[in-house]
């Protein structure tokens, strides 16, 4: 399954539309960045590795689609490009290191336009197969810290959906499940879209994974009944010093985790990790609108009176110390964060 693709003959991008998922596997045509900006804004593409080539695809869609004839110049329609890109959703940092992997051509100044358009492509083209190759490794890192029997509480979605194929958590998971490990997934819903009971539920059936959904606010009793095992989850932004920004639920369900000495296993690739932030609280956090709270129907009745207001943060902030274990692709770090992931990248350059 590939989550989001590069159509070289029509020189459009394909996606999952995941508006539609579980009802329906559709797929969208984008044919410009401004298109793209607006699938990301409406979540019809997310995860954070996911838009990270949403980005760089967009830029893509830019210069394919590059006239000279339009009086204007390719750089800079591709610069204009990239800022509303990374405008489009600010907590995820893999959206600006997607777009700055192709921006950083523009650099290059040895090129013609149209060998510039042909490298742009072929470039954004690579960052997506680089993206799965990234996700296996990290999937057969983080399958290392699961044993057989385990039940895993496993939030949001982090599976091929929330990258171009195989995904961060639930590849690891996915990943221990086809090594013939026995495991089963506890899904938190993920208030207020479900990215985990419509999305990571609809994965698990593809995969064969055991699951039961349980509703965000359950998962500490679970915690607490010894029943689960570890818990995983991605990342949207990691700071320096290991504080996980990952979607809201996340820091409860860890509080609750080490409360009850439950590991907390956060997994997520290198471009996740942004080490110009020291700390978490430095890292944006979205704010969403109020509507993907209010307007979910229940039986076709309204969950809230019709003036109420809510308030939607779509991402909070897990500090490193609840943390257990980081999965990179170039290994598991433990705590102190900061020190031994520098020996990981040490040791990846090293094999
Ligand atoms: O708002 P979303 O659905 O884009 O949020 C996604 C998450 O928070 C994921 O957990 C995160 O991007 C890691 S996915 C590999």
């Amino acid at each position: 399954m590939r989550t989001i693709e590069w159509l070289p003959e029509s020189r459009e991008v394909r996606l999952i539309d995941q508006r539609r998922l579980p009802a329906a596997l559709e797929y969208l045509t984008i044919q410009t960045p401004e298109q793209m900006v607006e699938a990301i804004r409406t979540m019809a593409i997310r995860g954070a590795p996911a838009l990270g080539v949403a980005g760089a695809f967009g830029l893509a869609l830019q210069a394919a689609r590059y006239n000279r004839a339009g009086g204007k110049d390719l750089r800079s329609l591709v610069h204009a490009a990239a800022v509303m890109l990374v405008n489009s959703r600010p907590t995820a940092v893999n959206l600006a290191w997607g777009v700055e992997q192709i921006t950083s051509l523009l650099d290059e100044q040895t090129h013609s336009e149209s060998e510039l358009v042909e490298r742009i492509i072929s470039n954004a083209q690579a960052l997506a197969e680089a993206d799965v190759r990234t996700n296996l490794r990290l999937a057969e890192n983080g399958a290392s810290l699961i044993d057989d029997g385990d039940t895993i509480i496993h939030h949001c979605n982090t599976g091929a959906l929330a990258v171009v194929d195989w995904g961060t958590a639930l590849g690891a998971i996915r990943f221990a499940h086809e090594q013939g490990k026995r495991v089963h997934v506890l899904v938190d819903e993920t208030r207020p879209r479900l990215q985990g009971s419509r999305l990571t539920a609809w994965e698990c059936e593809q995969y064969g994974i055991p699951y039961e959904i349980i509703t965000d606010n359950a998962a500490g009793f679970f915690l607490q009944s010894g029943r689960v095992h570890k818990v995983f989850f991605g990342a949207d932004r990691v700071a320096a010093n290991g504080d996980v920004v990952n979607k809201v639920g996340t820091y409860m369900l860890s509080l609750a985790a080490h409360a009850n000495q439950v590991p907390v296993v956060c997994v997520f690739p290198l471009s996740t990790l942004d080490l110009s932030i020291a700390e978490g609280r430095y890292i944006p956090i979205e704010e969403r609108d109020a509507a993907e709270v209010l307007n979910l129907r229940v039986d076709g009745q309204a969950i809230a009176p019709a003036t109420a207001r809510a308030l939607n943060p779509a991402f909070d902030l897990t500090p490193h110390a609840l943390i257990s274990a980081w999965v990179t692709e170039a290994g598991v770090v433990r705590a102190p964060f900061a020190q031994n992931l520098a020996q990981s990248r040490y040791n990846q350059k090293m094999d």
